[in-house]
């Protein structure tokens, strides 16, 4: 699989791994008759590309997992979501930053998935971030007409292919804690492990602190499932420890690869990505 051939998700967020499917892929080799687990699913952007016909995603943001719940059982298709982009965009188009602010506070009253789709697709970076008290509170990208056409109809095309994906596949979306989604798997299954980084205040959904990421590698090596773990190994400037003290007896695989910070061309920064694979 080519990095162009990736299908990309109708959601995005910080962390997800669109550039690294086509070196997971590769290296995780399973049987299709197993279950497919990702208890930090994010965007799915992983399980969409690999399509296994079973799997168990699950995540502790409940509105990824209300969204594709719906798009899976047919209640959200390309048709409502563009008409409700179509509609609150248009709104966007002349209000802007107010109107955001207004689609943001109504979200963190309703929960509504849709609300959480326009708000992803039109604040600063298709970042997730809550704070303390679980409200949603990403600002605006500040391009008050976001929502042109040919970028409604690409998320849309993005919803319709998804349903597409699943459709006949045996998926279950639940919104749990990661613990909770390890306790189905057997020795035929495979997990994949893509959790928040440790010590950053990532506040995709609370935090992600050191005891945690501990109590994660010791699930892993319990768990009678194969397991496979996507985690930074260095930069320029720092090795992840980490992965060193926890997890240094799985078999891993290496990623170089860059990522920018700001738009400069000159501010590449290479980094090393691992896949730490079980057996
Ligand atoms: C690095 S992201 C996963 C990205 C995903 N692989 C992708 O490519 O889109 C980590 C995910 O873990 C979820 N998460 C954080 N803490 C969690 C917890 N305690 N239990 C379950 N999910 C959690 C976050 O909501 C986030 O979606």
């Amino acid at each position: 699989m080519s990095e162009k051939s990736v299908f990309v998700p109708p959601i995005k967020c910080q962390g997800i791994k669109t550039k690294l499917v086509p070196f997971i892929i590769e290296n995780v080799h399973r049987d299709d008759a197993g279950l497919w687990i990702e208890p930090f699913v994010g965007t799915g952007v992983v399980a969409l590309n690999l399509a296994p016909q079973r799997a168990l995603l699950s995540d502790k943001n409940q509105y990824i997992i209300a969204l594709y719940q719906g798009i899976q059982s047919g209640k959200i298709t390309s048709k409502t979501v563009r008409e409700f982009l179509e509609y609150h965009g248009s709104i966007l188009e002349e209000r802007g930053a107010e109107y955001y602010i207004e689609m943001r506070d109504a979200f963190n009253a309703n929960g509504d998935p849709l609300y959480f789709l326009f708000l992803n697709r039109s604040d600063f970076n298709g970042m997730i971030r809550f704070n303390k008290s679980g409200y949603f509170n990403v600002p605006f990208c500040q391009k008050p007409n976001r929502f042109a056409k040919a970028y409604i109809t690409k998320i849309c095309n993005q919803v319709a292919r998804m349903a597409q994906i699943m459709d006949g596949k045996d998926w279950r979306f639940v919104c749990c804690p990661w613990q909770e989604t390890f306790e189905s798997a057997t020795e035929n299954d495979y997990i994949y492990l893509d959790p928040p980084y440790i010590g950053r205040d990532t506040s995709y959904v609370g935090e992600w602190p050191e005891e945690e990421a501990v109590l994660l590698s010791e699930y892993a090596h319990n768990t009678p499932a194969n397991v496979c773990l996507s985690m930074w190994r260095e930069n320029e400037f720092r090795r992840n420890e980490h992965l060193y003290d926890h997890w240094s007896d799985f078999t891993w695989y290496e990623h170089n690869h860059f990522y920018h910070i700001g738009a400069k061309e000159s501010n590449r920064h290479p980094m090393i990505e691992v896949l730490a694979i079980k057996r």
